[in-house]
């Protein structure tokens, strides 16, 4: 996501190297120094795997640095906004789950993430949860899957997962829209319609004209941390007050494949 934000051209991105948000003095630094309108963190310890091993470290990044920078924002009088994940919901319901939902975080991820938007909307900040970021390129799971079908790989993809697959560019482009102006509190930002990880990689691959080699798999046949089975973000609030409203997930997917033709490895949620 960061690295979409700085594509836009109106961001200016920090590495870790440049910022490490666990470091408030180091914060406190760089806001004296670039004076923003508002800052945007697209920082996280976002392996979902990895924070069961690290939960410690996972939580200094997930769950205090969010609210740190908050705080100092607000003392600065600059908006603030986080992002944040679907994961911090698993609900059984097969709706579509707006803001007013109960938290139900089964995983260290989802209950570091949790507890950082916890300490941003207590500072009068903005959290943002996003679902199935991907983008056209070098990193990610997409990115990973479709990399493997070119050189003729099968993929295992499961079929009892459900989501919203996001491009990361609509994602950033909602992001200054909602920076710039408006309420503060939290928010869902997802595209429209719902997807089986199966579903969207073979659109991925058609869309990208790759041969679709992958084998229908199910979420029990792998190892790891929890993920919910079903989450389909309610994306009607960021609509009713920017008028955000992204695509239906397929319009969306190809529209960024016609905007890239980069493909390579990476890692994601
Ligand atoms: N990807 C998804 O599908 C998805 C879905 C829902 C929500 N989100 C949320 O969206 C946000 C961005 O996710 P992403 O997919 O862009 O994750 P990402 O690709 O893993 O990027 C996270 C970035 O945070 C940096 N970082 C980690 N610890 C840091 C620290 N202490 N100080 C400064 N930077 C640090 C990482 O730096 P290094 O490169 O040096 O490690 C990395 O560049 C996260 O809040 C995530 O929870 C993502």
């Amino acid at each position: 996501m960061g690295s979409e934000l700085v594509r836009t051209g109106r961001v200016i991105g920090l590495t870790r190297g440049e910022l490490d948000v666990t470091d408030s003095a180091e914060f406190q630094r760089a806001i004296e120094h670039y004076h923003p309108t508002a800052v945007i963190n697209a920082a996280a310890q976002a392996g979902v795997d990895q924070a069961e091993r690290d939960p410690s470290g996972t939580m200094r990044v997930n769950s205090d640095a969010p609210g740190m920078m908050a705080r100092v924002s607000a003392q600065w009088g600059i908006r603030f906004l986080h992002l944040s994940t679907d994961y911090v919901l698993d609900s059984p319901h097969s709706r579509r789950l707006a803001e007013d939902e109960e938290p139900n975080p089964q995983s260290t991820y989802a209950q570091s993430k949790l507890i950082g938007e916890q300490g941003v909307l207590s500072s009068g900040g903005t959290v943002v949860r996003l679902q199935w970021v991907y983008q056209p390129g070098d990193r990610g799971f997409f990115n990973r899957a479709l990399a493997m079908m070119r050189t003729g790989q099968t993929v295992r993809l499961v079929t009892d997962q459900v989501g919203c697959p996001t491009p990361a560019e609509m994602v950033a482009s909602a992001l200054l829209t909602m920076a710039a102006t408006g309420p503060c509190g939290l928010y869902h930002l997802a595209t429209q319609g719902e997807a089986t990880a199966f579903e969207w990689i073979a659109a991925g691959a058609e869309a990208m004209g790759i041969d679709f080699l992958g084998v229908a798999a199910q979420r029990a046949d792998f190892d790891g941390a929890h993920r919910p089975a079903r989450s389909v973000l309610d994306s009607s609030k960021v609509a009713s007050t920017w008028g955000i409203k992204l695509p239906e997930w397929r319009n969306a997917l190809q529209t960024v494949v016609r905007g890239s033709d980069r493909i390579g490895t990476g890692t994601d949620q």
